[in-house]
């Protein structure tokens, strides 16, 4: 048994996540209740991103102050992911009290240290606005790889961190000008002064993700600039230097510090405040990230950085899980083109169980991954409709037929013991997968066992054996049954709900939530059926044709349930 920190990046709260975000969020939920299951101790952890220009930006723009809209979008947010069935130990939001006064003290350690120092910089200013443009209040054309929507601060299409006076024909985000260059002070992390602990880490860990290392050796290589940790934005948590009065921190090194400030403030809800220190600085505890790909440099070089920068003996990434991106039917999800859907919609076209399979099924672990409609179609009604839920099914009814009660044989034919230990096999290799990340592989060999199952109903027809052979037939039951229970322990990370409903449907006692797979998984039991319901819902027939309507009213009604600060 050992101890795990899992987190999710935290999603800004400008507006309700799309698709693409959920998914972070969702692996996070499934990983830490896989890790549960093995008997391991988890405190998973994330919140809302409430601070820097991506919530100032669009508060101005809506005619609200910053806080009125991170109110309400959190609160949302908080709804709609429990519908997903996503459950944090602590999903806080970073106006938190505890998270400012963290970041605040975390930011003076790392001053006190001599790895912050202050300097005069120029910068682009709005003289329309009268505001300086840090980060999204500056667009303009990326010299990297010529994107032309690249903000100040990081290129969305090649992913470079970017400094605002790098963008080529840069504009006001907020009225389009020109901006002109004024002088101002900024305090600044001195990234070089870690780069051999760092180094030192990006290749000694083996557990990080190639695309993950190779990134951010390169950065590294490259030389490592000082990074300017404060803004002079209103809206933030205010810098806590000598002279600092009137900047606040860089969203990113304030965010980042939620992963620890959130542990703390869980540990304190549960009357177990010191033990915060033991979690994050006595050496056992594996931490694990779940994000995009365009946030990486900021979990393998800053936060790493950050922690190294202190000091004191945090413990540093142990696995970074970053996806490639989702599209939605061939393209970049986009808020201001209105492309995609986004979480609220998609919950008025399915339920959050069902999206949290697809969303595994078309987790983008290798390259980009494309959601199409009829991909969703397919998985909706072939994998989970025909391949689970019509075995399950089949199994359940069959085995009330036989008067619901199915004990445990003494003694099994040959072709009983050969699919049991297939059905053992392909178990094993689901465990293997989600012990490492790979979601959707996992989810490829529940499929493999429904499938297992179902050909060998078919081969041994019980529904004739009830009636020549019953001694046999219930054999065959219980192999079948059998492998609805392994599915059941299995599917419970992705879809507890259901895991639930087969379990109860099983006859089974207690939680399959809580049944600690090492004891459990290959335990041979006695079944008791007493119903059998089906578990899915087919997607009508005529669902793909009808589809832009169906879209069309999804997003009405989850319109009508906005709140009014982002009703468009
Ligand atoms: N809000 C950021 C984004 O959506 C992610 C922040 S992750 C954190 O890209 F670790 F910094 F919190
Ligand atoms: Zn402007």
């Amino acid at each position: 048994m050992a101890r795990f920190i899992v987190t999710a990046a935290w999603p800004y709260v400008n507006y309700i996540p799309h698709l693409g975000t959920i998914i972070h969020l969702i692996s996070a939920d499934i990983y830490a209740r896989y890790l549960r299951l093995r008997g391991h101790e988890v405190i998973s952890v994330t919140g809302s991103d409430e601070h820097g220009t991506p919530i100032e930006l669009e508060a101005r723009k809506r005619g609200v102050s910053p806080r009125e809209l991170t109110d309400a979008v959190h609160s949302r947010d908080v709804e709609l992911f429990k519908e997903y069935g996503i459950e944090f130990s602590n999903y806080t939001r970073t106006e938190s009290p505890i998270h400012k006064e963290f970041v605040r003290g975390f930011m003076l350690k790392l001053y006190e240290n001599g790895y912050i120092f202050e300097q005069d910089e120029v910068l682009p200013y709005c003289e329309r606005d009268m505001i300086f443009l840090p980060d999204r209040f500056v667009e303009g054309t990326c010299p990297y790889c010529g994107y032309e929507r690249a903000r100040g601060d990081q290129c969305d299409e090649c992913g470079r961190l970017l400094h605002p006076t790098e963008l080529i024909n840069p504009r006001c985000a907020l009225c389009g000008a020109k901006p002109v260059f004024k002088l101002t002070k900024h305090w600044y992390l001195d990234l070089s002064r870690v780069r051999d602990r760092l180094l030192e880490w990006l290749k000694s860990n083996e557990e990080l993700q190639d695309n993950v290392r190779e990134y951010s050796l390169n950065w590294v290589t490259q030389g490592l600039k000082a990074r300017s940790v404060t803004r002079d934005t209103m809206w933030g948590i205010e810098a806590p230097f000598p002279g600092s009065e009137g900047k606040t921190i860089y969203v990113w090194f304030d965010a980042l510090l939620g992963y620890i400030s959130a542990t703390k403030e869980y540990l304190e809800s549960i009357g177990r405040g010191g033990e915060w220190v033991d979690w994050w600085m006595k050496g056992d505890v594996k931490t694990v990230y779940f994000i995009g790909k365009d946030n990486i440099p900021f979990h393998s070089i800053i936060f790493p950085a950050m922690l190294i920068a202190t000091g004191e003996p945090y413990v540093l990434p142990w696995r970074i899980s970053a996806t490639e991106y989702l599209l939605y039917e061939g393209r970049h999800f986009s808020k201001s083109r209105r492309i995609g859907i986004w979480i609220d919609e998609a919950l008025e076209i399915a339920p959050g169980e069902y999206w949290r399979w697809i969303l595994v099924r078309l987790r983008p672990e290798l390259r980009d991954q494309n959601f199409t409609w009829s991909e969703f179609y397919r998985i909706v009604n072939s994998e989970l409709g025909d391949d689970i839920g019509n075995y399950v099914h089949r199994v359940l009814t069959l085995a009330e037929r036989a008067g619901g009660r199915i004990p445990r044989p003494d003694n099994l034919g040959s072709r009983e013991m050969e699919v049991l230990e297939e059905a053992k096999r392909i178990a094993s290799k689901a465990v293997e997968a989600y012990d490492s990340i790979r979601l959707k592989q996992a989810t490829e060999y529940i499929l493999e066992l429904a499938r297992l199952g179902n050909r060998y109903l078919n081969e041994r027809e019980p529904w004739n054996l009830l009636r020549k052979e019953p001694g046999e037939a219930l054999k065959v039951l219980w192999v079948s049954l059998t492998i609805v229970k392994l599915i059941a322990h299995l599917i419970a990370p992705v879809m507890p709900r259901t895991a639930e409903r087969i379990w109860s449907m099983l006859g089974l006692k207690g939680s399959v939530l809580e049944k600690i797979w090492d004891k459990e998984l290959f335990e041979a039991v006695e079944f008791t059926v007493t119903r059998s319901e089906p578990l899915f819902h087919k997607l009508p027939q005529d669902f793909l044709e009808r589809i832009d309507h169906i879209v069309e009213e999804a997003r009405a009604r989850a319109a009508a349930k906005r709140p009014k600060v982002i009703a468009d």
